[in-house]
């Protein structure tokens, strides 16, 4: 159903913060005309068959597992970085699955994750002030003053790269690389150090069995696809209007918009608000769509932004995540959660324990421990246990790298380690053993969530 009164610019006569100025409309203009005429990344039948994904996480049957780089860069660009990440993200579906038997709806932080809201619109290193670093879409991240203007050319250049990524992600999920019996080979090297690496090594032996065992019963990849292929989705906060508008089409199937710059869409903390043009714009588009919520959410300006983004109350619409910070979540989040179930609203809810727990170490890195992100998912479940509502997803900020950029997990960072391997072109990330550390310990209070479910329908 296309939204009254809504065009794919319509978001233009709408207050839209964090947008970059850029001092060269020609060249703009000339970069969205480029974008418009690019084939789309995603269809919209894809976009469609995640929301039907996520509906089942809000009724309770899946979890979501969302994950991947707070900001892709050019610079990071490699097949082996996407792969890395790639396979955590499989390897944190494994754990999650085995333990809870729920299927897990995998999406990516990946394939356009560009663009990044900051909280100046300047920085300063000694006496000199620029223009913030935006991301690789808009900006450098180098601290010139040449490299801080805004270029639309970047546009172009981040849909190239998106592409490239989309077409690898969608190779390894489909050509053999998710293939459950590979489930072995899914390991990192450098993970043998932790405790987490053997658990992993017991799960994959007990699900390498049961292969086996289904073999030998005639089920195995040939006569079920699924087990050789993996769905695998992208998103990314939309933030960067001109770059979402010029890859906004019409489905020739239904005439309704999708935003084809990727599956799921979310909306930020800074551009989440009544008149807001990023509401706007998601709300015409068909996607699956999110929003961040956290200490600066009321309830009702809360419900009035979900009439606005789903008015036709479609569940797998909207993903809530939260991101109160670990001593902010079990205050915070309760009359949120009382509200949206008492108005009926079918939402997701997932849990990003990232963005509220940042820290500035004492040698000035900005990090986030590891302890705080454990105590957020967990308040997390405590709140929705209490009230009866269904604690359906993580969205985290991680790679599949051994970088040292959140400090803590078994085999642990410290504030000294941070200058080893600190990559991140924006916020601290999990690496790769603290990935799979996090999956283990969701799967435990997952599967707690739902024996105490099964409790009470018995
Ligand atoms: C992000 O997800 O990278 C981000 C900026 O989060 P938030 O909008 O919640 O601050
Ligand atoms: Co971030």
């Amino acid at each position: 159903m296309v939204a009254a009164n809504w065009a794919p610019d319509s978001w233009k006569q709408a207050e839209a913060r964090q947008m970059p100025h850029w001092p060269d409309a020609d060249a703009l203009a000339e970069a969205e005309r480029e974008l418009a005429s690019y084939p789309p990344l995603v269809f919209a039948g894809e976009a469609r068959n995640l929301k039907a994904d996520l509906a089942r996480v809000a009724q309770g049957k899946a979890f979501l597992l969302q994950g991947g780089d707070c900001a892709e860069s050019f610079a990071e660009f490699h097949p082996n970085n996407i792969r890395d990440t790639f396979r955590v993200i499989l390897q944190m579906a494994v754990v999650l699955t085995f333990a809870s038997k729920l299927p897990v709806v995998k999406v990516g932080r990946m394939a356009g994750q560009f663009a990044k809201p900051r909280s100046g619109e300047t920085e300063v290193q000694g006496d000199v002030e620029l223009p913030s670093y935006r991301g690789d879409i808009i900006n450098d991240i180098g601290f010139t003053a040449e490299g801080r203007v805004p270029d639309p050319k970047r546009m172009v250049k981040a849909y190239s790269q998106s592409a490239a990524t989309l077409n690898l992600l969608r190779a390894f999920a489909s050509g053999g690389y998710a293939n459950l019996q590979q489930v072995h080979a899914w390991t990192h090297d450098f993970m043998g150090r932790s405790p987490w690496a053997a658990q992993y090594r017991d799960v994959a032996n007990r699900i390498g069995e049961a292969l086996e065992f289904m073999a030998a019963c005639g089920i195995d990849a040939d006569s079920v696809p699924q087990l050789k292929t993996a769905s695998f989705y992208t998103s990314h906060e939309a933030l960067l209007l001109p770059y979402e508008q010029a890859l906004t089409r019409q489905d020739s199937l239904t005439g309704d918009w999708y935003d084809t710059s990727a599956h799921f869409l979310w909306i930020g903390d800074r551009t989440r608000f009544e008149g807001s043009a990023h509401v706007e714009y998601l709300r015409g588009v068909g996607n699956p769509i999110g929003m961040k919520i956290g200490p600066s959410t009321d309830a009702d300006t809360l419900l009035r932004l979900l009439d606005t983004l789903n008015p036709a109350r479609e569940a797998g619409r909207m993903t809530l995540i939260s991101r109160f910070g670990y001593d902010k979540i079990e205050s915070g989040l309760p009359p949120l959660v009382r509200a949206v179930e008492r108005e009926g609203h079918p939402v997701v809810w997932s849990c990003d324990p990232m963005h509220g727990n940042v820290v500035k170490a004492a040698n000035g890195y900005k990090t986030r421990p590891f302890e705080r992100i454990l105590a957020e998912v967990r308040g997390f479940f405590a709140v929705h246990r209490a009230e009866g509502s269904f604690a359906g997803g993580i969205h985290a900020e991680m790679t599949g790298q051994n970088v040292t950029e959140c400090t803590g997990g078994a085999v642990a960072v410290s504030e000294i380690d941070l200058a080893d391997r600190y990559h991140t072109h924006c916020d601290p990330r999990l690496n790769a053993a603290q990935s799979l550390e996090l999956a283990f310990l969701l799967a435990e209070m997952l599967n707690q969530e739902l024996q105490e479910r099964r409790k009470a329908a018995a």
